[in-house]
């Protein structure tokens, strides 16, 4: 890109995402030509103090979950504001964007126009320094191949019937390379398949692509994944690790945690107990929001009895925004950030919350949400961050398949210089 090329139009248009609900588009031209598009996610179990995603609220379409006013937002508020701007300055783009909304929440503009606008200034300006995203992002340095985190069964508020924790991950951390990691995933869920068809349990798939099985409890189905790890021919814990995301939150009820599926309800204490014993009897590298989203000195105290023997990752505690990370390292919880652009609204924010957890020794899982699109940009932002941890859901349908496979392309163009994470992004620093 010549230093001149700067922003010419900002178009936004309401469309689908993998859930049917409408999401915004937004699509920026510069005055060289080029031109790119960003499509933003919408999450389910969303934390409390996530940035805002605005809809319209008219009954008559959609339900009410149009996005016509965020869109509106995006062609009469956000274009304006950026016409003439370099497209390459992406901080004073969205140093603009959050000036012209001027909320912390971005409750005004909405965080689904501002992160549209602000992720398809970063692909336009990408396209036309004619470099990848994640090297436009993260400059010559990223070159790190995430260890991806197959999302395989689905549950809570994703997986309707199926068991209570919200998702039970593959981690492939043996492998050697992503490409490879990747097969192994595959072959595993497709392991896993066969399992549940042999004891005739349904095979349909949740939001993210994880089979619903119903299954008399959380641990059967820890049980059910070491099964298909070892039917596809792979070691436990050597090859393939696990993961869980409790999205806690969903499951407190009436000051408990309630685990339906085994008519039992925890406390804080038991939850921080349950990870201790699957951490004993499972491969078990990483658990995310085992405990609900306002509970940090639980958090503190479960990562100071846990935090040395796995990773402790806050997606709802955090929402991706730095002032709660400021104080979730102040206060030592968790060891592991989620990071979800759409959680904060624009990149630089993004980026900003990610490179500090890094610096403080924290490591950052960049995630999908439940609701996403053909957009592929988050398998980009995590190889810029070189931070070695992506969850994009099962290695099916067709919307989390395009971040696995927008890594492998990566992977092949970066060829001897790409790096797979593998084991080394779970090793507890702190
Ligand atoms: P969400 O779930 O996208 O529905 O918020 C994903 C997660 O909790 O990690
Ligand atoms: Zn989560």
């Amino acid at each position: 890109m010549g230093a001149s090329a700067s922003i010419a139009r900002v178009m936004g248009a309401e469309v689908l995402d993998s859930r049917g609900n409408p999401t915004v588009q937004v699509t920026v031209v510069l005055d060289d030509g080029s031109l790119a598009s960003a499509t933003v996610p919408s999450g389910a179990s969303t934390g409390d103090a996530e940035a805002v995603e605005l809809r319209d609220g008219d009954r008559r379409r959609y339900g009410g979950k149009g996005v016509l006013n965020a869109v509106r937002h995006v062609n009469e508020l956000i274009g304006p504001a950026l016409t003439g701007l370099l497209a390459d300055d992406q901080w004073r783009i969205d140093a603009v964007l959050i000036e012209l909304d001027g909320t912390d929440s971005k409750s005004r503009l909405g965080a689904n126009a501002t992160l549209g606008a602000s992720l398809a200034c970063a692909r336009v300006a990408a396209q036309a320094c004619h470099l990848p995203l994640c090297r436009y992002l993260g400059g010559d340095a990223a070159h790190i191949l995430p260890t991806p985190m197959l999302n395989v069964l689905d549950g809570g508020i994703h997986g309707n019937g199926g068991p209570d924790l919200q998702e039970f991950m593959l981690v492939p951390l043996g492998a050697p390379t992503f490409r490879e990691a990747l097969r192994y995933g595959v072959e595993t869920y497709h392991a896993l398949r066969e399992l549940l068809v042999e004891r005739r349990t349904v095979t349909n798939v949740g939001d993210e692509g994880g089979f619903v099985p119903v299954l008399s409890s959380n641990g059967a189905a820890l049980d059910l994944m070491m099964q298909a790890i070892e039917r596809a021919g792979y070691r436990p814990g050597e090859d393939i690790s696990l993961a869980l995301d409790f999205a806690a939150t969903s499951l407190w009820h009436d000051g408990r945690y309630r685990l339906e599926r085994e008519g039992r309800s925890l406390s804080a204490q038991e939850m921080t107990g349950l990870c201790r014993e699957w951490g004993e009897r499972y491969p078990l590298v990483s658990v995310e929001d085992p405990l609900m989203d306002n509970d940090w000195d639980g958090y503190a105290e479960l990562t100071r009895e846990l935090g040395d023997r796995m990773q402790i990752a806050g997606d709802d505690l955090f929402v991706s925004n730095r002032s709660f990370l400021v104080k979730g390292i102040a206060q030592r919880c968790c060891n592991c950030v989620v990071i979800k652009p759409n959680q904060v609204g624009t990149v630089t924010e993004t980026l900003n919350t990610a490179r500090m957890a890094l610096a403080a020794g924290y490591s950052c899982m960049v995630a999908h949400r439940s609701g996403e699109t053909e957009d592929t940009s988050i398998a980009d932002l995590a190889v810029a961050l070189n931070c070695g941890q992506i969850k994009a859901g099962a290695p099916a349908r067709g919307e989390r398949v395009a971040k696995y496979n927008r890594l492998l392309t990566i992977e092949g163009s970066l060829g001897e210089g790409a790096h797979f994470a593998g084991r080394a992004a779970f090793q507890r620093k702190r």
